[in-house]
């Protein structure tokens, strides 16, 4: 049986992606999308999902608006120089004549716990203002819970926002305070390990040559996004973080190092706001579980992730064509 999966997001091109990769992975069942402000603003970034989840032939999967604000002060106007205006690469997609369901991404997220008690697992790749509504609305809500899968925070790097912080957790600290404090288990994919796996243009020209029409949108995406990395890396290679955090939702990846362990993050104002810090504990075979601890930090994985996606995608794909044809 496919698990029940919730995706949590701010799309977003490496959003789209892992969009992509959990439409083609028969390891999860796809039950509703909520969106957050992050990349885009949540309202702009639930008509980005609704276009994308009609390009790839799923009008059927709810899509939800989620939290527009952080706990604590007002959105700032998203990443436009890294995911451009629209969140996605100034593409334009056909659109959708689906709207939003009416309830929020946080009453999604609680309905969808009761409908699946126990067995929905929940990925959030952006930052967790939702899930940090959801826990205010519902504080037994962690016990129907299987797994919370989380994109964010650097361990034993530099962040991609300040020295200290990423992203996902910088957006709303308050929020991810709450969600690695509340009693369910997490697993974290931190930049360590998704700055470590990296797609360029030989992969990008792979999608861009795809059947599916939703990977050909993808693919041009992502050419805002290497354009992007470009400045960072010094290559046209961009990072891979939200499909990484797909793919552990999906169990599709080996764990070579993944200690759970408690997690904390700073809420502070000074220069250590939104760092997480991951309680890391050296043992004989590397980093040990620390009693207590509830996050699973995966610092390193088995294989290249790059091919993988890849084959997923198009061997995927290509096969859904063939059985229509
Ligand atoms: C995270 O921030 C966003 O820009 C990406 O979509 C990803 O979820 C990486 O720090
Ligand atoms: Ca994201």
């Amino acid at each position: 049986m496919p698990i029940p999966l919730y995706l949590d997001t701010d799309p977003g091109i490496d959003d789209a992606l892992a969009l992509a990769y959990l439409l083609n992975s028969p390891e999860i069942d796809l039950v509703g999308i909520g969106t957050v402000s992050g990349n885009i603003d949540s309202v702009t970034g639930a008509r980005n999902a609704l276009d994308l989840l009609h390009l790839a032939g799923h009008p059927e999967i709810p899509v939800a608006v989620g939290a527009y604000d952080p706990e604590v002060g007002e959105y700032r106007g998203g990443a436009p120089h890294v995911h451009g205006r629209n969140g996605i690469g100034n593409v334009t997609l056909e659109p959708s004549s689906l709207d939003p369901i009416p309830e929020s991404a946080a009453e999604m997220i609680i309905a969808l716990s009761h409908r699946y008690a126990g067995t929905l697992r929940i990925l959030a790749i952006g930052p967790l203002t939702n899930l940090a509504v959801a826990l205010d609305l519902d504080p037994t809500l962690p016990g129907r819970i299987d797994d919370v899968i989380v994109m964010g925070g650097a361990v034993l790097r530099a962040g991609n926002v300040t020295a200290v912080s990423e992203a996902n957790i910088h957006n709303d600290p308050e929020a991810a305070a709450a969600v690695f404090a509340a009693s369910w288990h997490i697993t974290l994919a931190p930049l360590d390990l998704t700055m470590q796996h990296t797609l360029g243009d030989a992969e990008r020209a792979e999608l861009g040559a795809a059947s599916s029409a939703m990977l050909r949108s993808v693919a041009d995406m992502l050419d805002y996004y290497l354009d992007f990395y470009a400045g960072v890396l010094g290559e046209r290679r961009c990072a891979l973080h939200d499909p990484l955090a797909a793919a552990l939702a999906c169990g599709t990846i080996e764990v070579t190092s993944g200690p759970t362990v408690p997690v904390t993050v700073d809420v502070s104002d000074g220069l250590d706001r939104g760092r997480t810090i991951c309680e890391l504990t050296e043992g004989p075979d590397g980093y040990a579980d620390v009693p207590g601890g509830n996050t699973r930090v995966v610092l390193d994985i088995a294989d290249p992730f790059a091919p993988h996606l890849l084959d997923r995608l198009i061997a995927n794909t290509d096969f859904e064509v063939n059985l229509q044809k």
